[in-house]
């Protein structure tokens, strides 16, 4: 049985494979629309989300399957003392398949332990985002037809941004990416990811502060909020928190064929008179979540169309 914990789980190959499958859905929607009839997704969410459990819900339901689940650790029995172990357990006698997404770092390694049926990572803490990362993949691959050869920024909070930190993973894997890594310093990216990923795999990078000295050089920008859920006193998120606005002054630095992502949920470093721009794709990103969402649901629960 196959879980989904971090991008790394899939080889090259595979993501091919998914994100082929994933454009297959975008064309032929209604061939997929009862692929998973008879079918339960388990959505167990202790930490907020919109779109990445309402976009899992939703490939489900677009597969013909069912859903359950929670929305916030409040409401379920973890107020109660019951741990995910116990939890997992349980759901693996409800559903078919279930997306988790708790404040802890390794939760979903304890899940996939216990369960009886796959488990995907819907982001644990400020570690991994792998769906997040799946999304990011299919948006690139669709708008810039390639995956490989990118010079990448990636802006803002990479010190608790798990979803810099998946993507990262999954694209040092193709050739020719170098990455250039624009944060404040408090905000830098963690040290285990610049030695264990950029330099074990000898990937060029820099770091600047200011965005504007990065931008002229970027194929892609990717932008991140600053992650007030895991900072640990208010002061330091005040300070932090709007370092970095990307507005229509600063997209005239860029190329005119740059690509803007954001897993959102924005805050304010993506101003909103940026949306009209052609070159913002964070909008058409949430679209491509559900297909490669459905394309997962799929792959793991081993279903052929
Ligand atoms: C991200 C997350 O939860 O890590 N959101 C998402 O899933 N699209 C990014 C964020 O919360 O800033």
């Amino acid at each position: 049985m196959r879980h989904l914990m971090s991008p790394l789980d899939f080889t090259v190959e595979e993501l091919d494979k998914l994100l082929d499958l994933a454009g297959d859905i975008e064309a032929n929607p209604q061939k997929y629309a009862h692929a998973c009839a008879g079918k339960k997704l388990a959505t167990l969410f202790y930490e907020p989300s919109t779109r990445t459990r309402l976009s899992h819900e939703a490939a489900m339901l677009n597969l013909g399957g069912s859903i359950l689940g929670f929305s916030s650790a409040e409401s379920s029995s973890a107020t109660k003392g019951e741990s995910v172990a116990d939890t997992i357990r349980m759901i693996s006698c409800y559903a078919d398949i279930c997306a988790m997404r708790h404040p802890k770092e390794g939760s979903a390694l304890v899940a996939k332990e216990h369960a009886s049926i796959p488990v995907i990572n819907a982001g644990d803490g400020g570690h991994q985002h792998p769906t997040q990362t799946l999304t990011d993949l299919l948006t690139i691959r669709s708008l810039k037809g390639r995956l490989d050869h990118m010079k990448i920024g990636l802006c803002g909070d990479l010190k608790f941004g798990r979803t810099v930190h998946s993507l990262i993973n999954a694209l040092v894997r193709y050739p020719g990416i170098e990455f250039v890594l624009i944060s404040p310093e408090e905000l830098r990216l963690p040290s285990y990811i610049r030695r264990d990923v950029l330099d074990k795999n000898k990937i060029p990078y820099e770091e600047v502060v200011r965005l504007e000295d990065a931008l002229p050089g970027l194929d892609l920008l990717y932008m991140t909020r600053v992650q007030k859920e895991r900072f640990f006193n208010e002061e330091d998120y005040v300070r932090m928190k709007d370092f970095y606005i990307l507005d229509s002054r600063k997209m005239e630095l860029a190329r005119p064929d740059m690509l803007v992502l954001h897993p959102l949920p924005r805050v304010n470093e993506i101003s909103v008179e940026v949306d009209k721009d052609p070159r913002a794709a964070y909008f058409k990103q949430v679209q491509y979540g559900v297909y490669v969402r459905m394309a997962l649901i799929l792959t793991l629960l081993e279903i052929e169309v």
